[in-house]
């Protein structure tokens, strides 16, 4: 927490997920959970927050899934919103209000916002040429657009970026574009929009972040420089399509805010529907601390552009006082990936998972992604289930409340003179209260959580070195004092683990009869008085059996096969080749005399190549997979009657053949043992 300054509420954002699908857990252990545990954790402390969610339902993502199912955008973020909302309210996630970027109140918001900043003259407009389709009467955003690569010729590169070489692209660098709406070759048109020049706010960004916000998290704070290093450029914020806020000014149809710019809006809109009369508090006041939870990829939005926006709109509006963004939670080794399906889904989770909503926050925020991208597997999530959460804090739980029924009929008994080993026990609790309140605080949940964990060990270690079992034959004052002290960690345990598993923690609470827990509590050891008859014991978890596990390890399995199946034929426009057009391919054996990069082109490599005849260069964009000098020597595969391209400003004549790995890598085919020079591939 910032020290210098004093703060009276704190308003806790979370990324608005698109309501183009399920949320998984990617997104959870990277921005809900979190901002969950740390609103939680607050509300303990008796803090005043607010907690904003909603779906994002604007972008073009969501107008093509429209398309394909032949139902409205719509009908789209409908459907998704309410598995969304439904899913988190089930997981505990406790939004003070969840809403939508649908509703007419975040329309009139974000328009507002848009023509203040237009009315200011914050705006540059500028115009460009952009692809049209003739046919569907339509501009086409980026992913409406396939076409050949530039740089690596993979022939179905989409407008915004060519997913085998990996570079970012402009619709218009597509080499026979193609509109995916219509399958029609679109043509360029002149349109207009509004930009807004983040170069005007670079010097403020800069002071405010890098001087201002020396504590924020290395990948935030790393990231923020690297952008402001390289200089901002003005950032288009409309788009010309029909699903979105309209862009308020004359002259304007047919085109809407771009999504990005009415997105983080949203928290605001949500805020005023939530708190009509005092929402200005909770983003004017300075006394407000904001934090935004957020995954990395939208670390510049919440940085730079949205702060930009709020510089060029005033009217006192606070910036982030903190954006604690984590890496990525990948599963069983490969990224999570919505449109792969290849992801465990909240809501099949809860329906798989009855009752085991805990087991699933405790699982993500011990693996979460904070510093580096982790991996989630369902062996993991099966031993952290019974090593930990069933070993230790069930188990201490248990043998606590089962050895008071046995020896005090379940009445909490008398505390007699503490001993050394109990004070000692006391005293490290308390301290461990002092190391997850900071973490917590430094947004460190997964060692918080660690600690919390501590309390649960520290507990077992003392029944275990005081053994009351035995001592009831001979000392039974000692074994009430033990059972007090015992029960009292318990209800200790039952606070500090409530802002990560609030479920368990309920239910022990209703067994010690807690009623309203505070995080001061903690360290307290007479929480739960004497004579306090306390409820039947009842396993806070249960052990999760290897067929629950690989139940689900197969149903991955099974995304994984239909994954490979749409590899192979991907683009359902794409039609077989007649064998005299494919023999009209001149394929051939090269040696490779000399290669190297190509200045300001990171993905290219020039070849000068052998060809049997002469001495030829061809360009390829495998410079990410390949050391130049080790390929000096090598025999390549390459079509050699394709008509000369220049590919930044080198002739290549031809195009040297590799296969592509599922993650993208290009690995180069080569004959298995040497030939001559110019042979034929046949
Ligand atoms: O990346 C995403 O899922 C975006 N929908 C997040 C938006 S965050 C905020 F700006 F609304
Ligand atoms: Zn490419």
């Amino acid at each position: 927490m910032s020290e210098s300054k004093t703060y009276k509420r704190t308003l806790i954002t979370t990324a608005l997920p698109y309501a183009n699908g399920p949320v998984h857990i990617g997104h959870l252990a990277g921005v809900y959970v979190p901002a969950d545990v740390y609103a939680r954790f607050l509300r303990l402390n008796g803090r005043d927050v607010v907690m904003i969610g909603g779906s994002d339902e604007h972008g073009v993502p969501i107008t093509i899934k429209a398309k394909a199912e032949g139902v409205t955008p719509q009908d789209i973020v409908d459907r998704y919103h309410k598995i969304i909302k439904d899913s988190f309210e089930e997981l505990g996630i406790s939004f003070d209000i969840y809403s939508r970027t649908t509703t007419q109140l975040h329309n009139d918001t974000a328009s507002e916002f848009f023509k203040r900043l237009y009315d200011k003259g914050e705006f540059v407009e500028k115009t460009s040429m952009q692809l049209y389709d003739e046919k569907a009467n339509q501009f086409l955003a980026d992913r409406y657009v396939t076409g050949e690569c530039p740089h690596c010729h993979n022939p179905r590169a989409y407008g915004d970026q060519c997913e085998a070489c990996g570079t970012s692209l402009n619709a218009t660098d597509l080499i026979n574009p193609t509109s995916a709406i219509t399958g029609n070759t679109p043509v360029l048109r002149e349109t207009k929009h509004w930009y807004l020049p983040l170069d005007k706010w670079e010097p403020r960004l800069r002071e405010w972040i890098l001087n201002g916000h020396k504590e924020w998290k290395t990948n935030v704070y790393g990231q923020c420089q690297s952008w402001l290093d390289m200089g901002l450029q003005p950032r288009a914020v409309s788009r010309d399509l029909d699903w979105g806020v309209p862009v308020p000014v004359e002259g304007a149809d047919g085109k809407v805010l771009y999504v990005w710019f009415d997105a983080p809006i949203g928290y605001i809109s949500n805020t005023k529907e939530l708190l009509p009369d005092s929402w200005q508090t909770w983003w004017k006041d300075p006394e407000t601390r904001i934090i935004n939870f957020i995954g990395k990829d939208n670390i510049v939005f919440h940085c730079i552009v949205f702060p930009a926006m709020m510089m060029a709109y005033g009217d006192g509006f606070q910036l982030p006082d903190n954006v604690p963004a984590n890496e990525f939670l990948n599963l069983e080794g490969d990224k999570i990936s919505t449109s792969g399906n290849w992801a465990v889904w909240l809501h099949e989770y809860l329906r798989d998972f009855p009752d085991k909503q805990d087991v699933l926050r405790y699982v993500l925020m011990a693996n979460a992604p904070e510093t580096k991208d982790n991996d989630f597997t369902w062996k993991d999530f099966q031993t952290r289930n019974n090593s930990e959460l069933v070993a230790i804090l069930g188990n201490f739980v248990n043998r606590a409340i089962v050895l008071t029924h046995k020896y005090f009929e379940g009445k909490v008994p008398a505390k007699g003179t503490l001993t050394t080993i109990d004070s000692e026990l006391i005293e490290e609790v308390k301290s461990l209260k002092n190391e997850i309140s900071e973490r917590i605080e430094t947004f460190h949940f997964r060692d918080a959580l660690k600690k919390v964990m501590d309390i649960a060990r520290a507990g077992n270690k003392y029944l275990q070195e005081t053994e009351p079992w035995k001592l009831a034959k001979t000392d039974m004052p000692r074994v009430a004092t033990i059972l007090n002290v015992a029960i009292n960690l318990c209800a200790n345990l039952c606070v500090a683990m409530e802002p990560f598993m609030p479920f368990t923690a309920s239910k022990l609470a209703q067994m010690l009869h807690l009623d309203k827990m505070t995080w001061d509590e903690i360290g307290d050891f007479d929480l739960i008085e004497q004579n306090i008859q306390l409820g039947e014991p009842a396993l806070l978890f249960e052990k999760i059996e290897d067929d629950v596990v690989e139940a689900q390890i197969a149903k991955l399995q099974e995304a994984k096969k239909d994954n490979l199946l749409k590899k192979w034929k991907p683009d359902p426009q794409q039609t077989d080749v007649d064998f005299d057009t494919f023999m009209k391919s001149d394929l051939r054996v090269g040696t490779v005399l000399e290669c190297e990069r190509i200045p300001k082109a990171d993905k290219l490599l020039r070849f000068l190549i052998d060809d049997g005849l002469e001495k030829r260069t061809i360009v390829s964009g495998i410079a990410t997979y390949y050391n130049p000098d080790d390929l000096v020597g090598k025999q390549i595969c390459f079509i050699a009657n394709l008509p000369p391209r220049k590919l930044r400003g080198v002739e290549s004549r031809g195009m040297i053949l590799s296969a592509q790995d599922a993650d993208g890598r290009l690995v180069l085919i080569t004959p298995s043992e040497p030939v001559k020079p110019g042979c034929q591939i046949k």
